[in-house]
């Protein structure tokens, strides 16, 4: 049995796509490509762990499939090459349709090459991460690293038609699992921000009523939980596609948490492990510039420890590598921080202008 749940994006300029989510979709690929892409060829890209799980659903008339090394440090410009010409060999053109298969690494360089070869040529995701399912794949950024950067050459580009099975998170390790429910949880403290969305805290309420469902992988709790992410995103990215200004909330956490991958060299903890620390570090530096209450702030840190999603010690960090590096990301603007803050009631603000000594006064609570 499966369920769809059918999300349209539509407000987008001469752009329209459906977010397909539920359980065992893979069996029907060929079906959702044809009624919703109808493509002449598609060229499938995905990487070696999940080909070697997922092969059988890869059968589809008129496709080539490429198996990529799986990895972060494979987000590069040579595997963008390796992509742009097994696609030209392929004779892939504007008639044909790019297609991703995997987590939001898959995601972001099969979406980048799409928007660039020829000009942009159709694009279609199949996310098999939560991460992917509840952010990457929704809203049309795609990027790659360079050796100076992380997402350095990127572009915003939205895909023709998103898959987002369920299914597949049976096989995705416990670590990667939770790396995306950082991100979904990120959205209950968001939530309220979002005006197309109710006024009221339901998705804090469900998360936290639902948490043994999720980590059982209860199948409607995770078609609402993909839903709702899904919904608040779209809502968010169809008032500022290009991130002007209200598409940073969906950057809550990730000030801090982006300083923490970055001097741990992507290696010691994963995007959502990192977030985890960097929702933390907002909601502290919330209380202490008097935006929440002290009941406020301990329910949301009990929210996020009660979901158990890391048990790894922050490193001993220099305060001024963190200044540093925290200088460095996205959320600079005119050389002053930008931080995306809590408000009471699950809202978030984006305020700038932060001060060193608050910083300082979050960073040692760290270490206390
Ligand atoms: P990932 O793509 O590296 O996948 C994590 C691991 O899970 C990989 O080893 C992968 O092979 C494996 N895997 C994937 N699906 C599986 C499945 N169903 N069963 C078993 N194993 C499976 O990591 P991710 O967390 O999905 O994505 C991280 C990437 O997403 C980063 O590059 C980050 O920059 C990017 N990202 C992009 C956006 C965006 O808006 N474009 C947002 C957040 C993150
Ligand atoms: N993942 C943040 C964004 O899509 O804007």
């Amino acid at each position: 049995m499966s369920e769809i749940v059918n999300i349209n994006i539509n407000s987008f300029e001469n752009v329209n796509y459906p977010i397909l989510i539920g359980e065992n979709l893979l069996e029907n690929i060929e079906k959702y490509l044809k009624t919703y892409v109808n493509a002449d060829k598609y060229f499938i890209v995905t990487n070696k762990t999940i080909y070697k799980i997922y092969k059988k659903y890869l059968n589809i008339k008129n496709s080539k499939v490429l198996v990529l090394n799986d990895g972060e440090k494979y987000k590069n410009i040579k595997t963008y090459k390796k992509i742009i010409d097994e696609a030209s060999k392929y004779n892939i053109n504007r008639t044909d349709s790019f297609v991703a298969f995997g987590g939001g690494v898959i995601g972001d360089i099969t979406g980048f090459c799409a928007s660039t070869y020829m000009r942009g040529v159709k694009f279609v995701q199949i996310p098999t991460t939560l991460l992917s399912q509840v952010d990457s794949s929704v809203g049309g950024k795609v990027a790659i690293n360079t050796n100076l950067g992380k997402n350095l050459l990127g572009n915003f580009y939205q895909p023709k038609l998103v898959i987002s099975d369920i299914s597949t998170l049976k096989t995705l390790n416990m670590r990667n699992f939770k790396t995306g429910l950082a991100e979904v949880l990120k959205y209950a403290f968001i939530q309220n921000s979002i005006s197309l969305c109710d006024k009221n805290n339901s998705f804090f309420n469900f998360l936290n009523k639902n948490k043994s469902k999720i980590y059982n992988l209860d199948k409607q709790i995770l078609i609402e939980t993909v839903k709702t992410c899904c919904c608040l995103k779209r809502d968010v990215v169809i008032k500022d596609e290009k991130e002007a200004g209200l598409r940073a909330i969906l950057n809550f956490g990730h000030t801090f948490g982006h300083v923490i991958e970055n001097l741990t060299h992507y290696k010691k903890f994963t995007h959502g492990e990192a977030i985890v620390y960097g929702m933390n570090f907002a909601l502290n530096l919330s209380y202490n510039l008097g935006l929440i209450s002290k009941d406020y702030l301990n329910n949301s840190l009990s929210f996020i420890s009660d979901y158990n999603l890391i048990n790894k010690k922050l490193p001993k960090f220099k305060f001024n590598n963190v200044l540093k590096t925290m200088q460095l990301d996205k959320k600079v603007e005119n050389n002053k921080l930008r931080f995306i803050l809590n408000n009471e009631n699950y809202m978030v603000s984006i305020v700038k202008d932060i001060d060193i000594d608050d910083l300082k006064a979050v960073f040692d609570t760290f270490y206390k």
